[in-house]
Parts: C-alpha cells; sequence; structure tokens
C-alpha cells in the first residue's frame, strides 16, 4: 500500500473488555497520548463492547482525562466480561436469554464515525473482535490477562504484576507456616493455563506446584510433604495450586455453574487438596509425630487489582503505541505481540488461534524439577 492509498485515520474507539488486570489504564494513557500527537481522536467505550448495544456510554478521551493513569490499576473505561454482543443476556418475559446484538454495535461504530476499534482483552473479548473484524468493523487487538496463555505473544501484560502478587503472599505464608509447621496452601488464578502458579511457586520457594496441565497424585503430594519430615524434620511445606488444577482421573473444581452470558466460574482447587490431604493423613501412619495442619488461602482478585509493575507498564505502554502504528499505516485486524525484545504484530485470526500453556515436558518444568519442587506426579 502506498502513502497515497492509505485513508486519513480520524476517530477510533477504545475499550477494554473481559476481566481487568493490572496495565490496562498504560495501554488507555499510551494509546490516547500517541493517537493525539498523530492527530487522531481517541473514543472511550465504557464497560467493553456493552458501550456499543442500546444504552451504552462513550465519550472523547484527551490528554487530560488520563494525566498520570499508566500508574493505576484497573480501568478508566470499566470491562466486563458478560458483555459478549453475538450472545448478549437479555430478559424475555422475565427469562434471561443470549441474543445477537452485534448489528447494534456494527451500527454505533457506524453512527460515532469511527475508523475503528482498539480492542484491550484476553483470549475472549479478542475472539468477539475477530467476530465484528467479519462484519467488517476495523480492529486492532492488543493482548491482556494476568493467566498469560495467549500463544501468540510472548507474554501478556498484567501477568508479572500477579506473578508478584502471588510471590509476595507466598513469602508472608511462608514465615507463618514454618513458625506453626503447618502444610499451607496458596490456590492462585489460571483457569486453564498454570503459568502463574508455576511462576510465583519458583520465586516464592514452594515445595509442591500444582497445574492444570498436570494432573497430580495425591500419593506424589504426600511423598514429597513426608520427604520434608525425613528430610528436614519439619511438617512445614508451601503448596501453591492453580484454580483449575485438579487429581488425575478427576476434572476441575467450579463454585458457581455458566448461565446466559457467564461461564462456569473455577474454583475450590485448594480446598479440595486440603480435605484430601486431611483425609489422607488421617489414614497414615505419622511414626509418633504430629499429624500436621493445612491451612488455605485464596488468593483471588488481589492478583488482578493494583498498580502494576515496572515491566507490565513498559509493555502496556508499547503495546499502546504499537496500536497507534498499525492504524496510521492502515494495517487493521492485527493484534499486537512481544515477540524477545521486540513489540510486533500478528494477524488478529492468528493473535487468538493458539492457547499458551504450560508444557508439561518444558524447560520451566524440568527447570523447576531440577531444584527439586514437585510438580504432583
Ligand atoms: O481470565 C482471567 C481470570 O483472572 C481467570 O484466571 C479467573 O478464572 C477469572 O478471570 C475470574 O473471573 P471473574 O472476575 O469473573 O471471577
Amino acid at each position: 500500500m502506498t502513502q497515497q492509498d492509505l485513508q486519513p485515520v480520524r476517530r477510533v474507539g477504545l475499550l477494554t473488555g473481559g476481566g481487568d488486570c493490572p496495565g490496562l489504564n498504560a495501554v488507555i494513557w499510551s494509546v490516547v497520548r500517541s493517537a493525539t500527537q498523530a492527530g487522531i481522536e481517541v473514543f472511550g467505550i465504557e464497560d467493553g463492547f456493552e458501550g456499543l448495544i442500546a444504552g451504552g456510554t462513550t465519550r472523547p478521551l484527551t490528554i487530560a482525562d488520563i494525566r498520570g493513569i499508566h500508574r493505576e490499576g484497573g480501568t478508566v473505561l470499566g470491562t466486563t466480561n458478560r458483555g459478549n454482543p453475538f450472545r448478549y443476556p437479555v430478559t424475555i418475559n422475565g427469562e434471561v436469554v443470549e441474543q445477537d446484538c452485534s448489528d447494534d454495535v456494527v451500527r454505533a461504530v457506524q453512527r460515532l464515525g469511527l475508523d475503528g476499534l482498539i480492542a484491550i482483552g484476553g483470549d475472549g473479548s479478542l475472539a468477539i473482535a475477530h467476530e465484528l473484524s467479519r462484519k467488517g468493523i476495523n480492529i486492532i487487538g492488543v493482548p491482556k490477562t494476568i493467566d498469560n496463555d495467549l500463544g501468540a505473544t510472548d507474554s501478556t501484560f498484567g501477568f508479572y504484576s500477579a506473578v508478584t502478587t502471588a510471590m509476595e503472599a507466598l513469602d508472608k505464608l511462608k514465615t507463618t507456616g514454618e513458625s506453626h509447621d503447618r502444610v499451607m496452601i496458596l490456590e492462585v488464578m489460571g483457569r486453564g493455563a498454570g503459568w502463574i502458579a508455576l511462576h510465583s511457586g519458583l520465586a516464592g520457594g514452594a515445595h509442591i506446584i500444582l497445574v492444570p496441565e498436570l494432573p497430580y497424585s495425591l500419593d506424589a503430594v504426600l511423598d514429597r510433604i513426608r520427604a520434608r519430615w525425613d528430610e528436614e524434620r519439619r511438617n512445614y511445606t508451601l503448596i501453591v495450586v492453580a484454580e483449575g488444577a485438579f487429581p488425575a482421573g478427576g476434572s476441575e473444581s467450579h463454585i458457581a455453574k455458566a448461565g446466559a452470558g457467564t461461564v462456569a466460574r473455577v474454583g475450590g482447587a485448594g480446598l479440595l487438596l486440603e480435605h484430601n490431604l486431611l483425609d489422607a493423613f488421617a489414614a497414615a501412619d505419622w511414626s509418633g509425630r504430629d499429624i500436621p495442619e493445612v491451612r488455605t488461602t485464596v488468593l483471588g482478585h488481589l492478583q488482578r487489582g493494583g498498580s502494576p509493575g515496572a515491566y507490565d507498564r513498559i509493555v502496556s505502554i508499547r503495546f499502546g503505541c504499537k496500536a497507534v502504528e498499525l492504524i496510521k499505516q492502515g494495517h487493521w485486524n492485527r493484534m499486537v505481540c512481544l515477540r524477545g525484545t521486540q513489540i510486533e504484530s500478528v494477524d488478529l485470526a492468528d493473535g487468538i488461534a493458539q492457547p499458551h500453556n504450560v508444557d508439561p515436558d518444558g524447560q520451566l518444568v524440568n527447570q523447576a524439577r531440577a531444584v527439586g519442587v514437585c510438580l504432583g506426579n
């Protein structure tokens, strides 16, 4: 495409979709600053795609509106994980049913005079963005999620901030667990991908790390706890378990079922492990020593909140700049990504095609094993 062929872009919409994560505001800050400098107006769309469905809200975003927000957690635009316009929950005759409202989105984009949308989201929101691109809306995707589960980018922003929160929790659980000689379980987020558990567990000195990609054996966990007694005469053991982890032959634990426009809520893996351990302890011969006490902490949304760390701020700012650069070049329907130290882009369809999971035979798992971590098998 030559410079003459390029349609000048005057106005873009910007939205954040799915669960929030540290760094969303830094991307918004970066997009607004770099777009404004390029003479492109930015329209903020509130609460994800819902802002483009009847009753939704949008507002122009100027540099004055975003001053200093790159250091803040959350998203000034709001977000939701119930706003899929292709399966939008509406109440008809008192019953909540899913309806396709995607044409509302197309009309809103036209009405607002948007040349395209920058969608900051995880696999779900980017899949919606991709479907909208097939309806003729120009899209740029920016990959976010603390779970780090998108294959087309070396990492998503938000991940390392969440890992730091989980690592700091493990550092604290270590001192109380060690003082009381207890088995301390920390349940962290990561429904299908065990990256937060693996990284935080390694950094936070966990003796046992359980991830969804490696269904665990309770016997292997018990053996490791016993080995700590044999080696150190201590009942203290630190375990990190991803919310999506489960014992071999079992399945993911849920605390709420999927409903209209919502997915099932994953959770309970930590307590399940606690109960199974207590039953196994009660049935075992502990050779005269005290049966270990077990305590479980569910870290939950603490991992999603708070300020982004330095690494996530930098990646977020660079993702935002790249998104605007692609728009200026007329390269729509792409997803920005990190490749090594460079910010690049891939076709949006390729961006969402591959999930990113812990490789059970990969380097990180083997290095964790090499320093004595039990992976539950
Ligand atoms: O996808 C990110 C994530 O943090 C998952 O790890 C977790 O299962 C989910 O969001 C929780 O979402 P919600 O805020 O809807 O409970």
